[in-house]
């Protein structure tokens, strides 16, 4: 991709997965880039990069200071506390008091006020805050990380829910960060101003096929079993859980079976210029019991 117009790119979340890959994206591209996070001492340290903070997204003071200096936002979601719209709000508007003035957010596919998932719903409400807010923006609604389903299965490697027959573009963390690093780096461009883009792997996979796609890379028997609702819920109230946490994680089983993120896009292809990576092939697995 031509590396051109050059901004200054504040990352939060650069402490996490997600944030981190697009922080070495940018500082390979030898790009200009403060890092900011609630705990400063817990970033890397990449060429061309300042630490901020701390910071937490509805500290607006905080994060005015942290973003001083920026004229483009890539705003990682937070976690989901019940307030994340408030929290991003909050972080989009101490962007715009310092100057900055193109927010690039990575989203959720799927996004929707009426989401079967619920962890998609607040990630809509602050797609539409966003376009409200009058700054340039991007929206990268990134497919379910491809990590995921390592991370849910139990000690026998098993992977359990109610996620039927349904397909979902499972997408690898670098494939997302390369393709937000691309825009990132590209601001003079307005292609992408006001685009919601939905980034992910490139085929659909049921659940079976998905773990099958673990076990052939790890050379380890990880198997999906499919559960009724009924089964589903009940084997996860009895080992504590509970609210917020047990209908996340119902509820991404369920999205998935109601085929609502099955969708397949050239998005990575197209913005970085490379092949979508295949689930198989992300080249890492986190432990088993990681993910909720
Ligand atoms: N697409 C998917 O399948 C999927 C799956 C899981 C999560 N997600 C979403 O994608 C986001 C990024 O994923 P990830 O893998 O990078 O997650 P991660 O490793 O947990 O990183 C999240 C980052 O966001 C920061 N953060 C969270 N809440 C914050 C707040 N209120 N104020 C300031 N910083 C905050 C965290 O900071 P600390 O280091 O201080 O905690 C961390 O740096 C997650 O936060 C979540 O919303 C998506």
């Amino acid at each position: 991709m031509p590396e051109q117009n050059h901004p200054t790119v504040a990352v939060t979340g650069a402490t996490g997965a997600l944030g981190s890959r697009i922080a070495a994206k940018l500082a390979e591209r030898g790009a200009s880039q403060l890092l900011v996070a609630r705990d400063p001492s817990r970033l890397p340290e990449l060429t061309g990069a300042e630490a901020r903070g701390p910071a937490h997204y509805d500290d607006k003071p905080a994060m005015r200071e942290a973003l001083r200096g920026a004229s483009t936002l890539v705003l990682i979601s937070s976690h989901p506390t019940g307030k994340r719209l408030e929290e991003h709000a909050a972080a989009i508007e101490a962007g715009r008091d310092v100057g900055i003035d193109r927010v690039l957010y990575v989203s959720l596919i799927g996004s929707d006020v009426i989401a079967t998932y619920r962890n998609a719903r607040d990630h809509w409400l602050t797609e539409q805050f966003l376009a409200g807010s009058g700054l340039r923006h991007t929206v990268f609604r990134s497919g379910l990380y491809a990590s995921t389903p390592a991370a849910l299965a139990d000690d026998e490697l098993v992977v359990r829910g109610p996620g039927g027959s349904g397909r979902v573009a499972f997408v690898t963390h670098e494939d997302i960060a390369a393709a937000v690093t691309a825009v990132a780096l590209d601001e003079g461009n307005t292609e992408h101003d006001g685009a919601v883009l939905d980034v992910t792997g490139p085929e659909a996979l049921t659940l079976q096929e998905a773990v099958s796609r673990i076990a052939e890379s790890t050379g380890k028997p990880y198997r999906y079993e499919d559960e009724s609702l009924e089964e589903a819920f009940k084997r996860r109230w009895q080992l504590g859980i509970s609210g917020a946490q047990i209908e996340a994680w119902i509820s991404w089983f369920q999205a998935i079976a109601r085929d609502e993120i099955s969708t397949v896009t050239d998005v990575v292809p197209r913005l970085t210029g490379s092949p979508a990576t295949p689930m198989q092939d992300m080249g890492w697995w986190p432990e088993p019991n990681t993910a909720w």
